[in-house]
């Protein structure tokens, strides 16, 4: 079928579904709601967005990522499955469901919730996808919701809307900061919960709960496991949103944002033992949540959970505003004026130093000094500020540099670190302008090894195609310390050229010595830079050949005295290859690259590369709020 025939169907099918789905304009009831939901999914099976009735400028989210309708699950999703919970508010014209998907044959769980404009068309699709196998399969196995979630409540039993807010609002009130002695009688005593289809309140399995070794919190009840304070962990529930209010069967479709800063280091009692939280829990980590509420009076009598997780600090897409509070903490002291290669140097040694006694009041910070983390914007002293425990010392340890740009005002540094007990391999670029630090990106690779109870593997992702585990990373190629006198410096011509080689998967028109190697999450790979550009996804090493669009490209930093830039990019993978896929390409993913590049006489002759799993679509907040100063975007 030629490509016109295809739009002229694909247009006449869009007729079609427009006329069988058009959403009453001024109201939508239960039917209209339901309807939109299995209009939404028959089109997702189909992978055609032009079958919904869509609203110009619709805004389509997954996995807190916005994205053009049609890309992420949408050329990959297979049939829903048969388990279909759906939250109605003609209210406020929104519809959610639970259900389950595959993506190229792999089971997931899918939230998807949906919002009809003022012109009875769609103007908002928000999903969550939780790539938890084992979950989908459960709730496949269950077939249906529990009936009492589908009941019409009579009348005189319902409490408000405002008030089933209220209530529901409660559970996130406590659970952040879970205090053992708060006041839990919002939940109801038969009260229970779905996690990812699992049931984890009132289960004398004696399975162990989470991450963690205890096997006796799940045979609680809500309020008991409440009143352990057992779920302190989670520091933070931001960017609560209520958007599904179903009045008449007295449930809440949630929203919510779960930070666990990584400070918590016990769990509290739950038997009369207080144990060591889980390593999962070493590092800052961020979990996007859709949970379902259903009330009895106004007590919350069921709890339908499932999370996915996302780089710490990630907002709600639906959110405006801006990222964080950006005011403070400014200090009074000053650095010289210009600040040349040695007092960059100087720079990066007193970050580390700073964020290593976790206190950055000795430092000198600009007005609005931004600091990001992973390409989310942070507060200066959340994240790495409060989890740092070790950065290795260049010059003195194995894994260390530092790296300075005096034209630019640019320090950067890149080394081994530890937050407790799990090593990474930390990026830092300082923006120093007029004796103050502006800026001070962070970029880790946190080591996921798959230990004891789901280890410290980020939630619901796939296996990437090279893992770094925290296997030893041996020593710091010294060529990327080397003094290179003379050198011309770092042409941005040959990095862009080395991104669109990436993004080609050909060398040619790359500047390569013949002996460059690279290497990716600390494995070696067994040919030349140029071949292995050429011919990656045939060798274990490097990443898939199969991955596309090379964004968000940025030199962070340009070391003309050593011939060595520091550069990051999202590589988009969308899993779209020929059948049959290998198990780490199945569902679409983007992958952070983290890079070291040494140039030598004009030509890349090493590279080292860390690279880290980013839900499809990820794009640092760098590139997204057009911030002055930031590394060159090109
Ligand atoms: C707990 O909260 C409920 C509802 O707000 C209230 O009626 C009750 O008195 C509170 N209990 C205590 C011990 O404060
Ligand atoms: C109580 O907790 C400790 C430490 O987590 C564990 O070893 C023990 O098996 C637990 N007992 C029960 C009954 O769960
Ligand atoms: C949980 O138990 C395993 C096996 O006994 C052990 O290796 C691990 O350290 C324990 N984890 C925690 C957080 O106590
Ligand atoms: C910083 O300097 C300003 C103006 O000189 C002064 O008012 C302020 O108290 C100083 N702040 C600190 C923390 O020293
Ligand atoms: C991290 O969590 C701890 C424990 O809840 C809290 O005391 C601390 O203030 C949090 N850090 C930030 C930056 O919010
Ligand atoms: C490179 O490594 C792969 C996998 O370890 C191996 O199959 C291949 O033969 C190696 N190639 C060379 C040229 O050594
Ligand atoms: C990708 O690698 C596979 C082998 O793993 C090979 O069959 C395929 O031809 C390669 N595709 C491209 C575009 O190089
Ligand atoms: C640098 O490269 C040029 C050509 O690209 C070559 O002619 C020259 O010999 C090289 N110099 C060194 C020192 O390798």
């Amino acid at each position: 079928m030629n490509t016109y025939f295809r739009i002229a169907l694909a247009a006449a099918w869009s007729v079609l579904a427009l006329s069988s789905t058009q959403v009453q304009i001024g109201g939508c009831d239960r039917p209209c709601l339901e309807s939109l939901i299995s209009t939404y999914l028959t089109a997702l099976a189909a992978h055609d967005p032009w079958r919904l009735p869509t609203a110009p400028g619709v805004k389509y989210v997954e996995n807190s990522q916005v994205l053009p309708l049609g890309t992420g699950l949408w050329p990959t999703a297979g049939s829903p499955g048969k388990y279909r919970h759906v939250f109605a508010d003609p209210g406020s014209k929104q519809v959610a469901a639970i259900t389950t998907i595959t993506e190229n044959g792999v089971g997931s769980i899918y939230v998807v919730r949906l919002k009809v404009g003022e012109d009875g068309k769609i103007s908002e699709i928000e999903t969550q996808i939780t790539r938890d196998t084992a979950g989908a399969a459960r709730y496949e196995r269950m077939g249906q919701p529990e009936a009492v979630w589908l009941v019409a409540v009579p009348p005189e039993q319902r409490i408000s809307r405002a008030m089933l807010i209220a209530q529901s609002n409660k559970y996130y009130g406590g659970m952040e900061r879970n205090h053992p002695k708060g006041n839990y009688s919002f939940f109801d005593k038969d009260c229970n919960r779905l996690e990812d289809g699992l049931q984890t309140t009132n289960v004398k399995s004696g399975d162990s709960y989470g991450h963690s070794n205890d096997t006796a919190f799940a045979s609680l009840g809500c309020e008991a496991q409440f009143q352990t304070g057992f779920l302190g962990f989670v520091t933070k529930i931001r960017n609560r949103r209520f958007p599904v209010v179903d009045e008449e069967r007295q449930a809440v479709l949630a929203i919510t944002i779960l930070d666990h800063n990584g400070t918590v280091r016990e769990l509290p009692s739950v038997n009369g033992t207080s144990s060591p939280i889980p390593p999962y829990f070493d590092v800052p980590r961020t979990l996007a949540a859709s949970e379902g509420f259903r009330l009895r009076g106004d007590k919350l009598f069921r709890i339908e959970m499932t999370l996915t997780e996302v780089p710490y600090g990630m907002r709600s897409a639906f959110l405006a505003g801006p990222p964080v509070d950006l005011r403070g903490p400014s200090t009074n002291l000053t650095i010289a004026i210009p600040c040349d290669h040695a007092c960059l140097d100087s720079v990066v040694d007193r970050v580390l130093r700073a964020m290593l006694a976790h206190d950055a009041s000795n430092l000198p910070l600009a007005q609005g000094v931004h600091y990001s983390e992973n390409g989310q914007f942070l507060t200066l002293g959340d994240g790495l500020w409060e989890t740092l425990g070790r950065a290795a010392r260049p010059g003195v340890d194995d894994y260390a540099a530092r790296f300075a740009d005096p034209a630019s005002g640019t320090a950067a540094y890149w080394g081994l670190i530890k937050e407790h007990s799990t090593p990474g391999v930390l990026a830092l670029r300082i923006k120093v302008d007029s004796g103050k630090i502006t800026e001070i990106e962070a970029i880790g690779v946190r080591a996921e090894s798959i230990g004891a109870r789901g280890g410290t593997v980020t939630l619901m992702r796939p296996p990437l195609p090279v893992e770094w585990e925290g296997n030893s990373l041996s020593r710091l190629d010294p060529v990327f310390q080397q003094d290179e006198t003379g050198v011309t410096g770092i042409s941005p011509v040959l990095m862009t050229a080395y991104f669109d080689g990436l993004e080609r998967h050909s060398s040619t028109g790359v500047l390569f010595t013949p002996a460059c190697t690279r290497r990716d999450n600390a494995v070696q790979g067994n040919m030349s830079c140029a071949a292995q550009m050429d011919g990656n996804g045939i060798s274990p090493n490097g990443l898939y050949n199969r991955t596309t669009t090379v964004r968000d490209r940025r030199i962070l930093i340009a070391d003309a005295s050593k011939g060595v830039a520091l550069v990051v990019a999202m590589i988009d993978n969308p899993a779209t290859g020929l059948a049959p896929l290998p198990a780490t390409e199945r569902v679409p993913s983007t992958y952070m690259i983290l890079q070291l590049i040494k140039v030598d006489n004009g030509s890349i002759s090493r590279v080292e590369s860390m690279i880290r799993w980013m839900p499809f679509g990820y794009t640092s907040a760098w590139a997204e709020h057009n911030i002055p100063g930031r590394g060159d975007v090109f």
